[in-house]
């Protein structure tokens, strides 16, 4: 069978190399253009076609959406239209991600345990709540598809009035968000869980942590994710039965509502005093999590997506491996900022150096111009490394990084330090 798979990023392209070890695949085509992901597997296949070009030429029997733009755009409803199963939300079931206010709306119908918030289309009105409230501290969340840029978790009223102007009158995201949630402010270690879902069914895919700052002992700027670790072995008993009770009763409420979830869903969650609470959801698995989750999963990944697509799952649950699994980012020179701007790379990448098994190299913001390699300005690429431990997965991991480091490039030793 041929799959298609929507984005090219890292994630997409663990997407493709797990796929592409199916028996029941020919071929995957990854779109947008990417063609340093064809490095992966022989039958990964990308060109400069659009989508709609691709679907036209291939019969795919398989598509999978990566990023939440498309998704909130409504490609999962146009491929499932030209008669393609497809693993991705619709347009509609997307909100859970890039409406901050439905989301909280679903969560507090579906009796999700979340912060506290209240939403506002005013900005006095707003303001006057920040003056006046007693909560710990506020987190401002822009309405709308912001990407990554609409949370400020604020470090006083100050801070937090500055930040809702900014997005009520356009100064902050460059254009003007109609509504605005004011969260309470939470506090504990977070982490990150995962399903595969179609309707009311779900599979859980686990567990993984984040590396959101640019440097060692999460110091610097916010960025995409500087590297991940999975799976996360503090998670009780009792928290796992929070887990599956608020996958349960979160597809319960969109189900309710008219707008079923189908595909990856994607719940932070943050560890308080008083227990788990959900910080959101996103609609798609993460980027760089997938890249840990995938390499840890034994199972061919291609019926449980084509389960997901049809609704019918395969018997009991998918199998993960026992090891750890550490995925390092390697960024551009002066990222997070630099997206966007092409840095020439001055050397190519010998992926097929490294046994694919435990250390796999996932081409990322990459490509190739005229023989060259190319970095889009952001994450150029990570490597993810088993190990029976976190720090034999880290070793591992850092010893690929440092033979395949580019000039200038930026990355974190520290990834899985605080699981
Ligand atoms: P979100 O996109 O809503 O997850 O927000 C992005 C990040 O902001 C989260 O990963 C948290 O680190 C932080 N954050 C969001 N909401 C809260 C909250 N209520 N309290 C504390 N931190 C928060
Ligand atoms: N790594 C965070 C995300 O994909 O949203």
């Amino acid at each position: 069978m041929k799959v298609l798979v929507v984005g090219n990023g890292g994630r997409e392209a663990a997407l493709a190399w797990k796929i592409a070890q199916s028996s029941e695949v020919t071929e995957v085509w990854v779109t947008p253009h990417h063609p340093a992901t064809c490095r992966l597997n022989a039958k990964i296949r990308s060109a400069s076609f659009s989508l709609y070009e691709l679907i036209l030429r291939e019969q795919f029997q398989l598509a999978v959406v990566g990023p939440e733009i498309p998704l909130s755009e409504g490609v999962a409803d146009e491929l499932r239209a030209a008669g393609i199963p497809t693993v991705g939300p619709s347009a509609a079931a997307a909100r859970l991600e890039t409406s901050k206010v439905f989301a909280k709306d679903v969560m507090r119908t579906a009796g999700v345990a979340t912060a506290r918030s209240a939403e506002f289309t005013d900005v006095r009105e707003a303001e006057a709540f920040v003056q006046m409230t007693d909560w710990t501290g506020v987190v401002v969340k822009a309405d709308g598809p912001a990407q990554g840029k609409g949370v400020v978790v604020a470090q006083d009223k100050t801070e937090a009035i500055a930040a809702l102007r900014g997005f009520f009158d356009g100064s902050w995201l460059g254009m003007k968000i109609p509504r605005v949630l004011l969260e309470e402010k939470i506090q504990g270690p977070e982490l990150s869980v995962f399903a595969l879902c179609h309707g009311l069914n779900y599979v859980n895919l686990g567990s993984a942590r984040d590396h959101k700052r640019l440097k060692n002992d999460d110091l610097g700027p916010n960025t995409g994710g500087m590297g991940t670790v999975a799976p996360l072995t503090d998670i009780s008993v009792a928290e796992q039965s929070f887990i599956d009770g608020m996958f349960e009763d979160v597809l319960f409420e969109m189900h309710k509502r008219g707008t079923p979830f189908t595909g990856f869903l994607f719940a932070g969650l943050m560890r308080t005093e008083g227990g788990l609470k959900v910080l959101e959801f996103n609609v798609r698995l993460g980027d760089p999590e997938t890249q840990v989750l995938l390499p840890l999963l034994q199972d061919d990944l291609v019926p449980w997506l084509k389960g997901c697509a049809s609704g019918e799952f395969p018997e009991g649950a998918p199998s993960f491996s026992n090891e750890t699994a550490v995925h390092v980012v390697m960024a551009a020179p002066g990222y997070p900022g630099t997206e966007g701007q092409q840095v020439l790379l001055g050397h190519t990448v010998s992926w097929q150096a490294f046994p694919q098994e435990k250390m796999i190299v996932f081409p990322a913001g990459l490509t190739e111009k005229s023989g060259e390699w190319v970095s889009r300005g952001g994450r150029i690429l990570g490597v993810t490394a088993l190990g029976a431990s976190v720090e034999e997965a880290r070793r591992r991991a850092l010893g690929v990084i440092k033979e395949v480091a580019f000039t200038g490039a930026q990355w974190r030793t520290d990834i899985g330090g605080a699981v």
